[in-house]
């Protein structure tokens, strides 16, 4: 979660002293704005070696940056005279953390595939520091599923990608894509810095993810169109706070996250066998799969032709699947049990409905109605609601909202006030 800089106590000032910071700078127009986050950062207290790709060039001087960082700029990883004052694994080695800002679509789709050919691929290859990546481009450069892809992969791997803000383009056009303030990725270099309070150290974490397929016959399925993002972040950010986590997860594009135990299933009742296979050893269950209500009651042996002479109907006949999150809620003794709601209407009023009825302990619910966030999105606006309080946490990247659901889950299962009975 990005903490605001002032709510470190002791730290006002100066929050970033002593602390080495490595700023990647790629050829994005929004390089012009690097200057003026070197400063931040330095006001702040920070250490700052400045490495920017060849096309950095074309929107700012290594000048400006070495006036404003007071060290040498790099780009070049074969400067003989530059490697000979601090080698490039020396420098991966003396970074806290490795920022890059802005990252452009093409740097993006070089880091994702893992090359090492500049000196800052080369760098984030080398470096042990965590590394946050803050993309900003065009709004259809950043929105064409390569760019996605590439974002997902390096979220995979564990950089931190910082969402870009939306809002007016320097191209004259409107949507997400432009470099955040300063100050929100000298708090996101900050958040990264302090060590995540362990919340739910030596806790098990069950968490199910992505859609369900249900089989019409070999080749045909009945599913949704959820990403699986929201509950890949949930797991990782269950991670990030202690706990051992174990994902089951339905068929979805992302790649396996690190750390996690990761099951993958295709339908309703694969992922009902999975859950019920660890639901008793764990003790928070996390329902974030868009589980199929319905799956065709006799999926056929062979593939269904579309026979000649029969009627323009093909009646399929569903049947009810288990609900796997009431499964769980009715175990005794049981996890604290999280859920899901996507609505479309009255949200809230359908998911205190839906958490009393489910028997959950705490629900996260989302307007899904508004288009823009949930299913598929990188951001979310949701609303938790538990037995005694609500909690609304506005619109943020799919991360930062789970780190705040494992806050919420980590405060109420320490105040132990869930109904065990
Ligand atoms: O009723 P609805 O599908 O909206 O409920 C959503 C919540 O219930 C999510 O947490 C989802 O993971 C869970 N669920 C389930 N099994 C089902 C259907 C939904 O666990 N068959």
């Amino acid at each position: 979660m990005i903490r605001s800089l002032d709510a470190v106590p002791g730290t006002v000032d100066r929050p970033l002293e002593g602390k080495k910071i490595l700023l990647g700078v790629s050829g994005g127009i929004a390089a012009y704005k690097t200057p003026e986050l070197v400063r931040r950062m330095r006001d702040l207290g920070a250490d700052i070696r400045v490495v920017m790709t060849a096309n950095a060039h074309h929107f700012v001087t290594p000048t400006s940056l070495q006036a404003v960082s007071g060290q040498p700029v790099r780009t070049d990883l074969w400067d003989h005279a530059a490697e000979a004052a601090m080698g490039h694994i020396e420098l991966a080695r003396w970074a806290d953390v490795l920022l890059i800002a802005p990252a452009s679509a093409d740097l993006l789709a070089r880091l994702a595939l893992g090359r090492a050919d500049d000196l800052l691929t080369t760098l984030r290859l080398a470096t042990r520091a965590p590394v946050l990546i803050a993309p900003a481009m065009n709004h259809v450069m950043w929105l064409h599923p390569a760019t996605q892809r590439n974002v997902a992969t390096l979220v995979g791997d564990g950089n931190t990608v910082i969402p870009p803000d939306s809002g007016a383009q320097a191209c004259g056009e409107t949507g997400p894509g432009r470099l955040p303030a300063a100050e929100t990725l000298a708090a996101a270099v900050l958040a990264t810095l302090q060590p995540p309070r362990q919340m739910l150290a030596g806790r098990r974490v069950l968490v199910t993810a992505g859609p369900t397929r249900e089989a019409i016959d070999p080749v045909r399925y009945v599913s949704n169109h959820s990403s699986g993002k929201q509950g890949y972040a949930l797991a990782r950010a269950a991670r990030r706070a202690g706990a051992n986590v174990t994902l089951v997860s339905g068929p979805v594009t992302l790649p396996e996250p690190a750390g996690i135990t990761t099951i993958k299933v295709t339908s309703a009742l694969d992922m009902q066998r999975a859950v019920q296979a660890h639901a008793t050893d764990c003790d928070v269950f996390i329902g974030v799969a868009a589980v199929a209500d319905y799956r065709p009651a006799t999926p056929a042996d062979q593939k269904i032709k579309k026979l000649p002479g029969r009627s323009g109907e093909l009646v399929l006949t569903l049947t009810e699947n288990p609900d796997i999150i009431a499964g769980v809620a009715a175990l005794r003794p049981r996890p604290f049990v999280v859920g899901f709601a996507a609505e479309t209407q009255s949200a809230l009023a359908n998911a205190r409905d839906k958490r009393l009825r489910k028997g959950m302990d705490l629900i996260v619910v989302n307007d899904v109605a508004r288009g823009d966030i949930g299913f598929n999105a990188a951001e979310n606006d949701v609303t938790l609601i538990w037995d005694a309080g609500e909690r609304h946490l506005p619109k943020s990247g799919k991360d930062a909202i789970s780190d705040q659901i494992i806050e919420q889950i980590a405060a109420l299962l320490a105040s132990e006030s869930r109904s065990t009975s």
